[in-house]
């Protein structure tokens, strides 16, 4: 069988579960088997695969048919132009969660030299992304899980960049000095919602009853920890729009709250900005 054929096969195997995403999932499956990038692959498609290449095609097919993701399978994961290494100890970057990195760059333009707390680290994409995009910021990077951060220190050496100050802790506790933008991308789902058998970690996804118990909490430890003109940026689910703004409102009465949809018109990001 060439690789022309395997392609072929693997998208067949996984369009049953997958539907459209078989096409884009079965080639990245396979570029892993033959370690090889796109434009290799479908430059030689007529090469053949070897029986070893094969039988290793076989079982991850066969791994995301039971609903491994195949980030977790690949160990990779493309954030924000950068490439993340990422496994269960931590959650998968999702494409909606760059709005909040697009906002933490433009909002840096207001400061001389900008302090930023990422929240809720996890793989260390949007701390990673920051620091990669604003040379000379001061980064946090905190966690609650010590396994995230030790996959998040990793995606900071892979990028460069030495001068991410990683804490362990809970939410703004570990902070020693206020900050002028906190970034969080926290736990928002609902207890009841959480995936059975689910291959990423409870602790990156448990929000609680209603998916807010965490942000609440962090919305109300943020005053004691952003400089005048802080900015507070948190991701949020579908339908916690509302909740959230009034949470702010509440905390920050005389603040700039603006929400930013993802491509779907959905909001997923709140910043809240104090003036
Ligand atoms: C939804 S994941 C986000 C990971 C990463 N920032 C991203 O955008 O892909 C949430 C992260 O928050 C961490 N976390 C949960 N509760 C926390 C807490 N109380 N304090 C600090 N981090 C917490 C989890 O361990 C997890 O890594």
């Amino acid at each position: 069988m060439n690789r022309r054929e395997a392609l072929n096969w693997a998208r067949r195997a996984l369009f049953a579960q997958l539907n459209e995403d078989a096409s884009l999932e079965g080639e990245i499956l396979l570029k892993h088997v033959l370690k090889i990038d796109r434009t290799a692959l479908f430059s030689s498609p007529d090469e053949d695969m070897t029986q070893a290449q094969l039988n290793e095609l076989d079982k991850l097919i066969a791994r995301r048919l039971e609903g491994e993701p195949s980030a977790y399978i690949t160990g990779h994961k493309e954030f924000y132009g950068l490439d993340f290494v990422v496994d269960k100890r931590v959650l998968i970057p999702r494409p909606e969660t760059e709005i909040l990195v697009e906002n933490a760059v433009s909002l840096t333009r207001s400061y001389k030299f900008t302090y930023i707390a990422d929240i809720g680290t996890g793989c260390g994409c949007i701390a990673v992304s920051l620091s990669v995009k604003l040379i000379g910021a001061c980064v946090y990077a905190v966690d609650v899980s010590r396994d995230a951060i030790t996959v998040a220190k990793q995606n900071a050496a892979r990028h460069g960049v030495k001068w991410i100050n990683f804490l362990y802790g809970d939410l703004l506790q570990p902070l020693h000095e206020p900050v002028d933008i906190i970034v969080a991308n926290l736990p928002y789902v609902k207890k009841s919602d959480l995936p059975v058998n689910g291959f990423e970690p409870v602790t990156a996804l448990d929000g609680g009853e209603d998916g807010l118990d965490i942000i609440r909490k962090l919305i109300r430890q943020a005053p004691a920890k952003l400089n005048p003109y802080g900015c507070l940026l948190l991701e949020i689910g579908l339908g916690q729009a509302e909740a959230v703004e009034l949470l702010l409102q509440k905390e920050y009465p005389s603040a700039k709250i603006q929400l930013f949809p993802d491509l779907a018109g959905i909001p997923r990001a709140a910043v809240m900005r104090l003036t």
